[in-house]
């Protein structure tokens, strides 16, 4: 399995996800603002993902400051410049708040080189806890599968979207390993084709059965009976279970309504956001009308046509079965399962 980010001699490694399945290149980042860069171009991407690299970029930004005298403020700058590559996926805020927590609970007397050690170490423990928690999500998600069937999924939260493994890819890994899934439809995942480039390469590459197609054709394939259960990964989780993932996960979840399928969201607690009560505070990033307008750089649409292009969409509760976390499996009312899920996390 390719290592989508790796830490190696003080410098971050990340595997290109734009050129994939084309080109198989890894970006190396010296600086943060090289890893902000990535986050914003989706070199790197994935909630799991952009929080870790976001991590790292952060121990970039500690040690260009330091010789500096204001290492407080400028540490700040650097952690709100990262803040700003993404609005969306809720573990980017997560990683950063855990980096900053490391300085703001030194003594002021501290060496500034043992602090930045100290991040290198809460960075690498970011990335390798997400590992782990995704081998945890992926037994628990294995279990909500009995006889062999063939799932749904929408973008990509795969081993490339995580420091490992994945968390609806993961599911999907583990289960087909204990021969409860048989086939993977992947949604293509307009406009850029995270589940075309990315879920059937990742999937392909272990040769588990996948089949590609259009998001257009996923009411259709549920139609003909030929899935048995969608699973999803998540970029923010609000307290009431509101769901917001990548655009077309919604329309997705309605089309299981209807067609009486179950619905999986799985993803760690990182991915929580405790302090938000519903899906309708969640700010959703837009990007540019060209990723609408144009394909693989060519203009399929009038010049100068206005778009809309919201890069993700929240997917009510009521449509979702179960969300599968690291400490099991949640069900309605999600609620109550969610605060109980804060307070284990709490402690530990
Ligand atoms: O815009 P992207 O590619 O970063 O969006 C990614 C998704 O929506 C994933 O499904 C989500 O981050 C979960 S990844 C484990």
């Amino acid at each position: 399995m390719l290592q989508t980010i790796e830490w190696k001699n003080s410098t971050l490694w990340l595997l290109d996800q734009t050129l994939l399945p084309n080109r198989i290149e890894f970006i190396e980042c010296h600086s943060f603002q090289r890893v902000a860069q990535a986050i914003k171009r989706l070199e790197v991407r994935g909630a799991p993902a952009i929080g870790a690299a976001a991590a790292f970029g952060l121990v970039l930004g500690a040690k260009e400051l330091c010789n500096d005298s204001d290492f407080g403020t400028n540490i700040e700058r650097v952690a709100e410049e990262l803040r700003q590559t993404r609005p969306t996926a809720v573990n980017l805020f997560w990683a950063i708040e855990r980096m900053m927590s490391i300085i703001h609970k030194a003594n002021c007397d501290k060496d500034i080189i043992d602090l930045v050690k100290d991040l290198e170490k809460e960075a690498i423990s970011i990335a390798s806890e997400d590992c782990a928690i995704n081998h945890k999500i992926s037994q628990y998600g294995a279990q909500l599968f009995n006889e062999p069937v063939s799932v749904l999924t929408h973008c990509n939260a795969g081993a490339l979207a995580t420091a490992g493994f994945g968390t609806a890819l993961g599911v999907i890994r583990q289960a087909f390993s204990e021969g409860k899934i048989t086939r993977v439809f992947a949604d293509e995942t307009r406009p850029l084709l995270q589940g075309a480039r990315l879920t059937a390469w990742e999937l392909m590459q272990e040769n588990i059965p996948v089949t590609l197609i259009t998001d257009n054709m996923a009411g259709w394939v549920m139609k003909k009976n030929m899935v048995q259960a969608v699973i999803v990964g998540a970029d923010r989780i609000t307290l009431n279970g509101d769901v917001a993932n990548k655009i077309g996960t919604y329309s997705v979840a309605v089309l299981a309504k209807e067609h009486k399928i179950p619905f999986y969201v799985a993803a760690p607690v990182s991915t929580f956001d405790f302090t938000m009560e519903s899906g309708l505070n969640i700010p959703i990033e837009e990007r540019h009308a060209d990723e609408v307008a144009q394909f693989a750089g060519v203009l399929t649409a009038p010049k100068g046509v206005e778009v809309f292009n919201p890069a993700f969409d929240v997917t009510p509760n009521s449509l979702i079965s179960a969300i599968i976390t690291e400490y099991g499996v949640l069900e309605q009312p999600y609620h109550e399962a969610i605060i109980a899920l804060q307070q284990k996390k709490i402690k530990g």
